[in-house]
């Protein structure tokens, strides 16, 4: 049987917490989407692991797969494999032969295109998950299975290097160096093909993965990102290049959609909300400069405050830059949404314990929206357009705030053991979306969690 995680919202809500809480019971982890534009923590006691592309089975030793659907930089792939077995762990990872190479010059691209774009910008990861994505759909990327073929990779570089290296100085104006250079894109190429090859990392993913569910092996699919980011159904064009959602699985793994729909697909929701880049956020609670459309620091006030104190709970400041979050009020449109797209079974609320302390939890409940004549109206979930998103006014919903407890303790209690307000606001959003609550994180670490239904037992 399956089971699909999926981001509710705008990516970083615990995804790799909850695929390493229920993973014990999986057999084989599969990303199905995007690439080392993910990061996903697993914390297991005093030890925390980010993993970016190697999916998150890894820490219990599950088997993990890079679907069709995933672009990856090799260069990353091996360097977190050498990471992991340099801690002590024996990852196990298969590649699909179909999935697209992220390309050094992908990456030079993503970055000028972001500064070029001015507003337009999403504020990408910047590690060539675009341009990658872009030249799949042109027909001149780069797969898998051709770094294991010489002659096919030299094919295929000879005839599109130089078109990257024409747009890279004629429209960038950009110097190009060694990125731009055909020999030197083969050798390194080639070589990251015989590591692929000796380890015998390289599969096809459809039929690797039907074989494993004929044997009635338990598969678990690992989205990155979030509804909200979806190329499709998040706000575009502030997104990423790929499908968080459950239909992603389908054709980012190869397996027919009735795997997805015989299992279980739980949105994973975080508390509040946290975003990485540009766009409008309704529910946004004070704001950052350079992310937050149109953000005047004189304007934050109390709403300042909160956002610091969620902040600073939550630990909502980038890894790699330090750069504070853009935070807000939990968001229903936007969860109404993403259980309708991607048909929730289940959801698993995080962070109810980064929220304890609070005198009052807000939601955004629904969107007053205005329209261009100047006509109010009210939404339930997200319009389709972004413009549209940015004329939404939240309308909040106000609960009772709940103490900072021993949350090991909840964990080991149980629902019931949840401070009685935490429940309130947990049942008002289980209500709200018709789908039950299958956990609850309380903390970050593998045993702060409430489980109330295992996908897999
Ligand atoms: P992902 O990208 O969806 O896998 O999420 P990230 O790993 O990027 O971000 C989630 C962060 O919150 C990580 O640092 C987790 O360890 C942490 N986290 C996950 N669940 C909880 C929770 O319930 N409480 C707290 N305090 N932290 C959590
Ligand atoms: P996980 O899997 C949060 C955001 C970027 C940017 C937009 C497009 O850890 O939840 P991209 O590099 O994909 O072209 O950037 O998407 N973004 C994420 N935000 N978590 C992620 O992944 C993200 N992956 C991409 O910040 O706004
Ligand atoms: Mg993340």
């Amino acid at each position: 049987m399956s089971v699909t995680i999926v981001g509710s919202q705008l990516g970083d809500e615990g995804k790799g917490g909850v695929v390493d809480i229920y993973g014990e019971e999986a057999d084989v982890v599969v990303r199905y989407q995007g690439g080392d534009n993910a990061g996903h923590t697993v914390v297991l006691g005093d030890e925390t692991y980010k993993l970016s592309l190697v999916p998150s089975g890894a820490i219990r030793g599950t088997v993990g797969v890079l679907g069709n659907g995933c672009v990856i930089n090799p260069e990353t792939l091996f360097d977190e494999l050498d990471t992991l077995r340099d801690r002590g762990l024996d990852p196990t990872v298969r590649v699909a032969a179909r999935a697209h190479v992220i390309m050094p010059y992908h990456r030079v691209i993503d970055g000028i295109e972001e500064e070029a774009k001015a507003d337009l910008a999403a504020g990408t990861t910047k590690r060539g998950i675009g341009p990658t994505y872009e030249d799949k759909a042109g027909r001149r990327g780069i797969r898998i299975g051709d770094l294991v073929d010489p002659d096919v990779l030299r094919d295929r570089l000879e005839y599109v290097v130089p078109q990257k290296r024409a747009l890279a100085s004629d429209v960038f104006d950009v110097e190009p160096d060694e990125t731009f250079n055909v020999d030197h894109l083969y050798e390194t190429y080639r070589a990251y093909g015989e590591r692929l090859a000796d380890e015998g990392m390289v599969v096809n993913c459809a039929d690797f993965l039907a074989s494993r569910l004929d044997d009635g092996d338990n598969v678990m699919f690992e989205g990155a990102q979030g509804t909200a980011l979806d190329i499709d159904y998040g706000v575009y064009p502030y997104v990423t290049s790929s499908n968080p959602t459950a239909g992603g699985v389908a054709v980012g793994a190869g397996v027919s959609p009735a795997v997805v729909a015989d299992g279980d697909v739980i949105g994973i929701v975080k508390a509040y909300l946290s975003r990485v880049g540009t766009g409008p956020l309704p529910t946004e609670l004070g704001g950052v400069e350079g992310q937050t459309p149109d953000y005047d620091a004189n304007e934050g006030g109390d709403d300042e405050e909160l956002a610091t104190y969620i902040r600073d709970e939550g630990g909502e400041y980038g890894t790699v830059t330090g750069r504070p979050r853009r935070v807000g009020w939990l968001d229903m449109p936007m969860l109404r949404h993403a259980a309708r797209t991607s048909g929730f079974t289940g959801i698993v609320v995080n962070h109810v314990d980064t929220l304890a302390g609070l005198d009052e939890v807000k939601v955004g409940h629904s969107y007053t929206m205005t329209t261009r004549d100047g006509e109010t109206r009210t939404l339930e979930t997200m319009p389709p357009t972004t413009e549209q998103w940015g004329r939404c006014e939240a309308t909040l919903r106000t609960f009772e705030g709940w103490p900072d407890v021993d949350w090991q303790a909840v964990a080991d209690a149980g629902w019931d053991g949840l401070p009685d307000a935490a429940r309130t606001y947990l049942t008002y959003v289980s209500d709200e979306l018709d789908v039950p609550i299958y956990a609850v994180g309380v903390g970050p670490g593998r045993e702060e969690t409430v489980v109330l239904t295992d996908p897999f037992a």
